[in-house]
């Protein structure tokens, strides 16, 4: 029982770390060279463990953390490599000029994956195919947050843009009872 359930299309119920991380791991055995993640969800809803799975199942060296100085940590060693990237401290209106001075034109797109933390003002910008992923809390209905014990689960919402993107979408949709 790994806390990992598909609930929809492109829709997952997540209700732990590890279940996360699990979810990532998935993904991870489907990315290719030139693939782009966009990770979105405030803080703490749980990019950089979905971030630690995928890192997991490359086989990529290295911790994988939130990076506080960096806004790129490459891990080399796996089956291919894989960039992460953290663009919080970026202003949303940014253009390519700042998303080059971050060093994203030196990864994205080239070779290994890109997993791009707070990526979603620059989604665009950074590749026309690619794969979005949300992350928020579960609300839910009828219940006061204040009441409710520990941490609420996350609902994981994939959406695939451009052919590539949707490829990937498709491939996790199709994990359902895989695990
Ligand atoms: N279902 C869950 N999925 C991911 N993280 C969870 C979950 N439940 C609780 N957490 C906690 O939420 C935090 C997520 O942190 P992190 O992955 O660094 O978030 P982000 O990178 O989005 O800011 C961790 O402290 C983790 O233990
Ligand atoms: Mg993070």
């Amino acid at each position: 029982m790994s806390g990992l359930e598909r609930v929809g299309e492109g829709r997952w119920h997540s209700s732990s770390e590890e279940a996360t991380r699990r979810f990532g791991e998935l993904l991870g055995a489907h990315l290719e060279e030139g693939d782009v993640v966009i990770l979105e969800g405030e803080l703490g809803a749980g990019k950089t463990q979905l971030a630690k799975g995928v890192a997991k199942a490359l086989g990529a060296e290295g911790e994988v953390t939130s990076p506080t100085f960096n806004l790129l940590v490459s891990h080399s060693g796996g089956r291919i490599p894989l960039h992460h990237l953290d663009l919080y401290r970026l202003d949303a209106s940014s253009g390519a000029e700042e998303l080059g001075e971050a060093g994203a034109w030196d990864v994205v797109g080239e070779d290994g994956a890109s997993l791009v933390e707070w990526g979603a003002p620059f989604a665009g910008l950074l590749s026309p195919e690619r794969l979005e992923i949300a992350l928020a809390r579960e609300e839910l209905e009828g219940a006061d947050p204040r009441t409710l014990e520990g941490e609420p689960a996350r609902i994981i919402s994939v959406r695939g843009v451009g052919s590539r993107g949707e490829a990937l979408a498709r491939a996790l949709d199709e994990e359902e009872g895989a695990w």
